[in-house]
């Protein structure tokens, strides 16, 4: 029986990877900053134990990987504010991998970046081999975040991991209910290719990597089939029966004060390849495409029956 760390436990996919690992009867210790949270009570209720503690604070810290065989950093910033990004993903990954070093147990460090480092690729493959390119301010956090990652892993055989992840979504992050909601805002002409994982494909892929992940590696982690965002919308919208989608030009999204990084991270084109995710790990994606999925959310057969 392994002993798995996981930071951000409470969170989407924190709380469900714990509920994984403790079904399959491993050790869990979950790094919360909260323990009075129902989704908290009921991870310790199965088994998880619980290390109040934040990443920002390394005080916090001391002691928490002694004994732990694999580390999952699933922590996140909703909250754009630079000082605080900077201190959540750069400074709480050093303080994370100080404890792990410490500890020297642990085999596996794997850490969840996001696909703003790529920036804007246009229509071009993009692998993990692509030059990084931020273009606003979460995109150069999350490179210096990673930069701290792979120094470790070069400088002193760190065992770091790092996960290029896709825009999540599954139950609760709905993108048919984004949509339906009129959330859902294109900024730019919609022909940006968005890359997507449901959190069930991301789950086996955090499952997957401990025994199959090659230290000191870079994974894109997204499903077969980026999509352009205006025709997943567009295709959405019909089913719906709602008219096309509008767009807005970053621009005026910028002039009228929506935050550079929102504006960024939505009309950047990023035509992932998730060629060695698929290649070291043995995996076969439930929903390979979006549209798998939005065939079982809102078959084309119910659609004019669905009740927005
Ligand atoms: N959602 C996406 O589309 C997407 C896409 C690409 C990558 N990712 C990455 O996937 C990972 C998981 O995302 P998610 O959607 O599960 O995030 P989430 O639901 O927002 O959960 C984030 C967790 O991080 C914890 N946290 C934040 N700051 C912390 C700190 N200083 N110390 C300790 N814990 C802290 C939060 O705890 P509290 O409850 O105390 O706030 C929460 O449990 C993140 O690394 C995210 O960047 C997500």
């Amino acid at each position: 029986m392994a002993c798995y760390l996981i930071a951000g436990a409470s969170g989407y996919v924190g709380s469900r990877l714990a509920e994984r690992l403790l079904a399959a009867g491993q050790r869990v210790r979950g790094l919360v900053r909260n323990p009075d949270t129902l989704m908290v009570e009921r991870l310790a209720a199965r088994g998880m134990t619980v290390w109040i503690g934040d990443l920002t604070r390394p005080a916090s810290l001391v002691g928490i990987a002694d004994g732990v065989d694999y580390v999952y950093n699933l922590t996140s910033r909703s909250v754009l504010e630079n000082g605080s990004l900077q201190r959540t993903y750069v400074d709480g990954n050093q303080h994370l991998i100080a404890a792990c070093s410490r500890a020297r147990s642990v085999r596996r460090y794997i850490f969840t970046s996001n696909l703003a480092p790529y920036g804007d690729c246009g229509d071009r493959l993009v692998t993990e081999d692509t030059p990084v390119a931020p273009l606003h301010p979460l995109a150069e956090v999350m490179v210096a975040a990673e930069q701290t990652l792979l120094e470790a892993a070069r400088q002193h055989r760190f065992p770091a991991m790092i996960l290029r992840c896709a825009s999540l979504y599954g139950p609760e992050r709905d993108p048919v209910q984004a949509v339906a909601d009129g959330i859902a805002t294109i900024y730019g002409n919609g022909r940006n290719f968005v890359a997507h994982i449901h959190i069930d494909d991301l789950l086996e892929v955090l499952l997957a990597l401990p025994s199959y992940g090659q230290p000191g590696a870079i994974y894109n982690v997204g499903d077969d089939h980026p999509m352009r965002l205006l025709d997943f919308q567009g295709e959405v919208r019909q089913r719906l029966g709602m008219v096309p989608p509008r767009t807005v030009a970053p621009a005026a999204a910028l002039a009228a004060g929506i935050d550079p990084t929102i504006v960024g991270m939505l009309s950047a084109s990023v035509r992932l390849d998730n060629s060695r995710m698929k290649h070291d790990l043995p995996l076969t994606l439930r929903y390979p495409s979006l549209m798998d999925w939005l065939d079982e959310r809102l078959p084309v057969a119910e659609e004019l029956s669905l009740v927005v």
